[in-house]
């Protein structure tokens, strides 16, 4: 089966820095990959230069065949890759039902009435805050209303650049109880993560980064078993 969304050969840089060498990964309908990487390896360039905020040096990124490097970030969420960037970004002054609201103008006419209701079920507790302001929210809840504005975007490819940072456990698993559900739905998932931790337990696919270039990848379930090999990649820190 192709895949949904194809990165090929990615090469990006700061100025004369570069970052990020020789990247490839693929998402496919209704499968999490999920890339690991420990801190400074190049994850959030990557998820930029997928989500067309950062510019590339060369290589390419294709949705459904086509190529996307003369396409903005706002015409790529169009087509359905939605970026959730690094540290929950909500507009604090408007409630949790306002930052939905807007998040559905943003999508356009691809949106479907059932969309918020959606949300509601993933994040039961969205729906109970739905007249705070996203200000108030504590962390792991401005996450699930950054996640929960993503799916008001009908994405069919969603990049979350480490949903769980900051998190407690017990949210993590909400979490991530919500990303497996938008998955049997048929959404394509990139989940960036720094630790194996409960990433490694959704993932259908595995990649890990280090310092801007590909140094494993391939089935979870193989990374599954040999935990030990995954932590090796990710240096100290990861023995969860
Ligand atoms: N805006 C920027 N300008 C210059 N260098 C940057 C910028 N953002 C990140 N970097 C550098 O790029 C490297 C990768 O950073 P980043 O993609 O944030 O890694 P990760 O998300 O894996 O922690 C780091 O060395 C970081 O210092
Ligand atoms: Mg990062």
């Amino acid at each position: 089966m192709k895949a949904l969304l194809e990165v090929l050969s990615l090469e990006v840089s700061y100025g004369s820095r570069q970052i990020i060498w020789d990247f490839s990964i693929d998402v496919s309908a209704g499968q999490i990959s999920v890339l690991l990487g420990p801190n400074g390896a190049g994850k959030t360039t990557l998820a930029k230069a997928i989500a067309g905020s950062l510019p590339i040096l060369s290589g390419d990124v294709l949705l459904d065949d086509k190529s996307l490097l003369k396409v903005d970030p706002e015409g790529r969420a169009r087509r359905g890759l939605i970026h959730v960037p690094q540290g929950r970004r909500v507009f604090a002054d408007l409630t949790v039902q306002e930052n939905l609201s807007v998040a559905r103008f943003a999508a356009g006419s691809r949106l479907k009435e059932q969309t918020l209701d959606f949300v509601y079920e993933l994040f039961p507790k969205l729906s109970e805050l739905g007249h705070r302001h996203a200000g108030s929210l504590s962390g792991g809840e401005q996450q699930m209303l950054a996640v929960g504005r993503a799916i008001m975007a009908e994405p069919r490819v969603l990049i979350l650049d480490e949903p769980s940072l900051g998190l407690s456990p017990l949210m993590v698993e909400s979490l991530y109880g919500a990303i497996t559900k938008v998955r049997s739905h048929g959404v394509g998932v990139l989940l960036i993560e720094q630790m194996v931790g409960a990433a490694l337990a959704v993932a259908d696919h595995v990649t890990v980064l280090q310092n801007g270039r590909v140094a494993t990848h391939g089935d979870a379930e193989s990374f599954r078993s040999s935990k030990e090999l995954l932590n090796s990649y990710l240096g100290g820190g990861n023995d969860k």
